[in-house]
């Protein structure tokens, strides 16, 4: 664990910025190509620790994962329902999209499987995924719906039908992924809108689903036991890691510069809509489809910021960028209200404790409430000079990164270590930018 200081930049972010591939599209692509037949190949894969862990659980399972050169990939799938039982308990770290993907994977392979995960994600509820999965027929022991937990999957999975509880895109992913191995039609019934990288990428692989769209649910229908056949994956830019330098970008004077490859799944890209919404300068271009998903070039300059009311129901689209969005919001003019965020306190960590701890530290005025956060803006420069506690969180760390790179007084951030978990390139990055980012010694 290193902490560091991030210190104000007093010259424009300029040129184009590199930003590696999308940790969600990453995972299903290792997963799918594990369960399919052939070889799949995967480009720009992200080669960050949650990533890396899903390619050691899937490798222990019996796929043949090998990494090449330039961020190409290779997978040997085993086809659907073909994994092996793992000789050893797979450990995801800090993955909560690994464990719970995986989760749906193995309830509906016959034998035990044993995961575990660090300490933040043996805090994070399992629950949610575990009752819909034993409807396949699966059996789980865990203590609390918690990791560390064993999985006992079906032999004779059943389909099943399930309305979500919570809006959320890995429990939708376990359940589809569990109903890959199950005889008929496993459909899940949606009322918010989650990023929807599984269904998308099932078809790229050769699965029917099916989308309906009624008035105030999406029902959404896979048929079971399809041959899945390898394919190419390309791995557009993550639009949560891109994050952090659009708003690097707007916040500090002068500041334009280029994002290429972006992923503009309009159910992440939230955060640049509520972001021009504040005022600030992003222009999409090239907007094209890859394995059907949609990608574009960003280009952002800098911008003043005013307040906004961020409608509960844009969560889904933009529920990872909500520590970064409160930095864009600490420095415009006026306040920003979001809500409906009860989600954001079982992520990584709790963010909106996090956010409101680091903002206050910060010298920026917020009010905390049980499922939201009102940041109060500075109308410029945010004061700084506050020490950060992360609480292993990444997203959080590198958030308070920009914050100390957007104030007046450096920002103490207490350890570094997680930013290896989505976006092991961001200290470079930010450095070959002009960031000033010093390690503290012990
Ligand atoms: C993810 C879904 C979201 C998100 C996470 C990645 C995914 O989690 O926060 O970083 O890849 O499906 P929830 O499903 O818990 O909302």
């Amino acid at each position: 664990m290193t902490a560091f200081q991030s210190h104000p930049i007093h010259a424009a972010l300029l040129g184009p910025v590199a930003i590696p591939g999308d940790k969600s599209i990453s995972h299903r692509a290792l997963i799918l190509g594990a369960l399919s037949v052939g070889e799949t190949t995967v480009t720009n894969l992200l080669a960050s620790d949650d990533v890396l862990r899903t390619a050691a659980a899937l490798r222990e399972m019996g796929a043949a994962i090998e990494r090449h050169g330039n961020g190409v990939w290779t997978i040997q799938g085993c086809g659907v329902g073909g994994l092996r039982a793992p000789s050893a308990v797979l450990d995801l770290g800090n993955s909560g999209t690994g464990a719970r993907l995986l989760m749906g994977v193995a309830a509906t392979h016959p034998f035990v499987t044993f995961l575990s995960g660090d300490a933040s994600l043996s805090r994070r509820p399992m629950g949610r995924v575990m009752t819909p999965l034993e409807k396949f027929g699966a059996s789980f022991v865990s203590r609390d719906g918690q990791l560390p937990c064993a999985i006992v999957g079906a032999a004779q999975p059943l389909p099943i039908e399930h309305e979500m509880t919570v809006a959320s895109a890995q429990v939708k992913s376990a359940i589809l992924l569990a109903g890959l191995n199950a005889p008929g039609e496993t459909t899940v019934v949606e009322r918010a809108a989650t990023r929807d990288h599984t269904e998308r990428m099932l078809r790229a692989f050769g699965a029917q689903v099916s989308v309906v769209q009624e008035t105030d649910y999406t029902r959404i229908t896979l048929s079971g036991e399809p041959e899945l056949v390898a394919c190419t994956v390309t791995v557009p830019a993550d639009p949560s890691s891109a994050a952090f330098f659009v708003v690097a970008a707007t916040l500090i004077e002068g500041s334009d510069i280029e994002i290429e490859g972006v992923s503009m799944n309009p159910r992440r890209a939230g955060l640049f809509d509520v972001l021009r919404d504040m005022g600030a300068d992003i222009t999409v271009t090239r907007l094209a489809e890859i394995n059907g998903e949609p990608v574009a070039d960003l280009r952002v300059r800098a911008a003043a910021l005013h307040g906004v009311d961020v409608a509960p129901e844009r969560a889904p689209s933009m529920i990872d960028e909500y520590p970064i969005l409160a930095v864009a919001a600490a420095a415009a003019q006026g306040k920003t209200v979001m809500r409906g965020l009860d989600e954001l306190r079982v992520k990584e960590s709790d963010r909106l404790s996090a956010i409101a701890q680091g903002l206050a530290a910060c010298g920026v005025r917020v009010d905390e409430s049980p499922d939201g956060l009102i940041v109060h803006g500075c109308g410029g420069a945010i004061p700084g000079g506050g020490r950060i506690v992360t609480h292993h969180d990444h997203r959080i760390a590198m958030a308070f990164a920009v914050l100390g790179m957007a104030a007046r007084s450096p920002v103490t951030i207490d350890d570094d270590t997680m930013i290896g978990t989505s976006f092991p390139d961001f200290m470079p990055l930010a450095q070959r930018l002009g960031a000033t980012l010093v390690p503290l010694s012990q």
